[in-house]
């Protein structure tokens, strides 16, 4: 019994650690660093694909596509822009395979320019 309640209190410090460390991102330390960003202009070609191009693709790319989903044409993201899926990982929402996996959260200012872009329907432009 003993044994059991101390790895129980061992599992759960572990469990506050990890999430402590994982929710170190500037969303939540700096919440109005988003002053400096510009996320209301965005185009697809201009403000996401460079997002995407340095955070997804590696593991999304049209050749091999990790949970069938390809980040690297418009059409392949649209499609989970416009399933929920697309924020729903990035923004690490509950019942979510967080994106990047296992990574770094990304930045408020490009959460919201990912937003904002499905908020628009998502267009190829
Ligand atoms: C290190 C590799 C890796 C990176 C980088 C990565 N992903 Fe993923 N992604 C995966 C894997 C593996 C899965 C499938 C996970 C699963 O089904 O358990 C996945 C699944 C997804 C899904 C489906 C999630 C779901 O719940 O069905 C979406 C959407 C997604 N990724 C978007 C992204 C976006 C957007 C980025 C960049 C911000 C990104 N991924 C970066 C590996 C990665």
């Amino acid at each position: 019994m003993r044994k059991i309640l101390k790895s129980l209190v061992i599992w759960s410090s572990l469990m506050l650690l990890f999430n402590a460390c994982y929710n170190d991102n500037e969303y939540d330390l700096y919440p109005f660093s988003g002053a400096q960003c510009d996320s209301t202009n965005v185009s697809y070609s201009k403000t996401i694909v460079p997002i995407t191009s340095a955070n997804c693709n590696s593991c999304h790319s049209t050749s091999n596509p990790s949970g069938n989903v390809i980040t690297d044409t418009w059409a392949g993201l649209s499609k989970v822009a416009n399933n929920g899926k697309l924020w729903g990982g990035v923004n690490w929402e509950p019942g979510y395979v967080t994106m990047p996996n296992l990574g770094v959260k990304l930045s408020a200012c490009d959460l919201g320019k990912i937003k904002n872009w499905i908020n628009q329907g998502a267009p190829n432009n």
